[in-house]
């Protein structure tokens, strides 16, 4: 009893609204769950069109379709590492976990409230694969969708501080209610654990922002959100702000008696770790004011170390793909190399740096792409 009471107190928090949620016409609801998935997010997007066009644009909605070009991909004559094709032939169905339009908050969160379970048990049955409400194959195109975050089966689930308008013309099935698992990062640690669970509150001794919204999703001039996340493949008219710039905090220092450039890749701005597949390179060129290069040196990030135990088994007595990188570090150190130059300068040092990116790091290089790029200039003498 004592769990029922809590259960209405946190997703119905006036009785009023529990009322009205219940006399809404079934109907409705039944008829919208007999649509296909695409067309479900099409009326959820005719009444939500901000929030439908931003969500297109980002990463869920075009999970799936990245994932299907990536098995496109590996599968062409451009590609011919059977043993990671045969690895995600195994894995298929892990990957579907993630990448299609399962309904997170109806097969777990919704289990995890009315259950009571703790955020332990809750992580147990992330083991298991997701449910999709309607599997079809039709309905994984739409990728990470507004069912997958926002629906319970019967009601849209929002933020637990939504203040219902019961004058304002809402369908059965959007009936929105206020949940606590929803405003909070449990409603993205189905799929984003790791962030989750390893988010530090602070970098180097400072106290950082943890929503990851707040760092993540677009906010418009008025500080309202657009509902648009940043991710790797942003359109030029979205560009990333810097709070999302791994590569602002690399700094250069010139050293004299040595003759030697050290570039410090520090973080400010990083609370959790990158992913296990990602790499972000930061190439480095040291030219005098006339453009002779003096000195060249890289930093590579990236979590090959940890992800080889995965795709060991793949690979039996074969070489495993990528080159070592480092993880950048959320307690303050920083990766440091050094870069000694050919001759001594006679003008100020121009540093520049050309940031890439690769989604896995095993892809071949012409997978890179250049995503930054920026010049420090260092007096020659001290
Ligand atoms: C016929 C128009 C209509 C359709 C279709 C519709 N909604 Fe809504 N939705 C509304 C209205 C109106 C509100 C505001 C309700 C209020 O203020 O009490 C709302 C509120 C919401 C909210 C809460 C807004 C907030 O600020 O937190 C979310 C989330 C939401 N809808 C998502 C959805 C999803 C997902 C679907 C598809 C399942 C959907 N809506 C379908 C009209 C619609
Ligand atoms: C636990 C959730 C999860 C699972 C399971 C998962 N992914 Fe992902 N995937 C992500 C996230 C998060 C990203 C974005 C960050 C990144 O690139 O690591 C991503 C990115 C990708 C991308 C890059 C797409 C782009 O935008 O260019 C590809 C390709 C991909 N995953 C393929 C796979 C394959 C293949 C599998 C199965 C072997 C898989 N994923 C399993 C969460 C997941
Ligand atoms: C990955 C999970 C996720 C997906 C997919 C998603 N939403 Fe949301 N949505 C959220 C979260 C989280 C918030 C709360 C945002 C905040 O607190 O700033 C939100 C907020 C909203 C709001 C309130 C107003 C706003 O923009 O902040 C509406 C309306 C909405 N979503 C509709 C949709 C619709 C329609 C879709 C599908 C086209 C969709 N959402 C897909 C997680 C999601
Ligand atoms: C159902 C699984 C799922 C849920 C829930 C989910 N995500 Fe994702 N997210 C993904 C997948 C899969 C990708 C990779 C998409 C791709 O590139 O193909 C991704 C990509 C991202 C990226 C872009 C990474 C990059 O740089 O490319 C960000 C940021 C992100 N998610 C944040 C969030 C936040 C914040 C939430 C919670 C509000 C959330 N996600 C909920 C599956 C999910
Ligand atoms: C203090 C700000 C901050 C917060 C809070 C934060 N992130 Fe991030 N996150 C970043 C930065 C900075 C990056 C690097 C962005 C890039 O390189 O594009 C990043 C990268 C990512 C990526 C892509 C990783 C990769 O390897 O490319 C994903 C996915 C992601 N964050 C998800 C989350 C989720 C989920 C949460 C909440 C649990 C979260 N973040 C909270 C700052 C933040």
């Amino acid at each position: 009893m004592g769990g029922i009471i809590l259960l209405l107190s946190q997703c119905h928090p006036d009785k009023k609204e529990y009322i009205v949620y219940k006399s809404k016409p079934q109907h409705l609801i039944d008829s919208f769950n007999r649509l296909s998935r695409s067309e479900q997010v099409k009326v959820c997007g005719s009444c939500h069109q901000q929030a439908l066009l931003n969500e297109q644009l980002g990463p869920h909605a075009n999970s799936f379709l990245k994932l299907r070009e990536h098995l496109e991909f590996i599968k062409s004559d451009a590609y011919n590492d059977s043993c990671y094709v045969n690895s995600v032939k195994k894995r298929a169905p892990y990957c579907d976990g993630c990448h299609t339009s399962v309904n997170v908050y109806e097969t777990l969160l919704l289990k995890l409230n009315k259950n009571q379970d703790s955020l332990p048990s809750l992580l147990k049955l992330l083991r298991l694969p997701l449910e999709a409400r309607i599997g079809a194959e039709e309905g994984l195109k739409t990728g990470d969708d507004c069912l997958s975050c926002h629906y319970d089966g019967k009601n849209v689930v929002t933020n637990f501080n939504f203040k219902r308008n019961f004058n304002a013309d809402c369908p059965s099935y959007c009936n929105p209610v206020g949940s606590k698992l929803f405003s909070s990062n449990t409603n993205c640690i189905t799929c984003h654990t790791e962030e989750t669970t390893r988010m530090s509150p602070t970098i180097a001794g400072k106290k950082v922002e943890t929503n990851c919204l707040k760092c993540h999703q677009e906010y418009d001039n008025t500080g309202k959100s657009t509902h648009y996340i940043y991710w790797r493949n942003d359109s030029s008219n979205k560009p990333k702000p810097s709070r999302l710039i791994i590569f602002e905090d690399i700094t250069a220092q010139y050293n004299t008696s040595n003759n030697q450039v050290i570039v410090s890749w520090n973080n400010s701005r990083l609370p959790h770790p990158l992913t296990l597949c990602t790499e972000h390179a930061a190439h480095f060129e040291v030219k005098d004011s006339v453009g002779n290069i003096l000195g060249s040196g890289d930093i590579v990030l990236n979590r090959k170390k940890e992800y080889d135990s995965t795709l060991k088994p793949f690979y039996s007595k074969n070489k495993l793909p990528g080159k070592e990188g480092y993880q950048l570090p959320i307690d303050g150190t920083a990766i440091n190399d050094t870069i000694p130059l050919l001759q001594k300068p006679h003008s100020p040092l121009i540093v520049t740096i050309t940031g890439t990116q690769k989604a896995q790091y095993w892809f071949p290089n012409s997978f890179k792409k250049t995503i930054y790029q920026r010049a420090i200039v260092l007096p020659s003498k001290q």
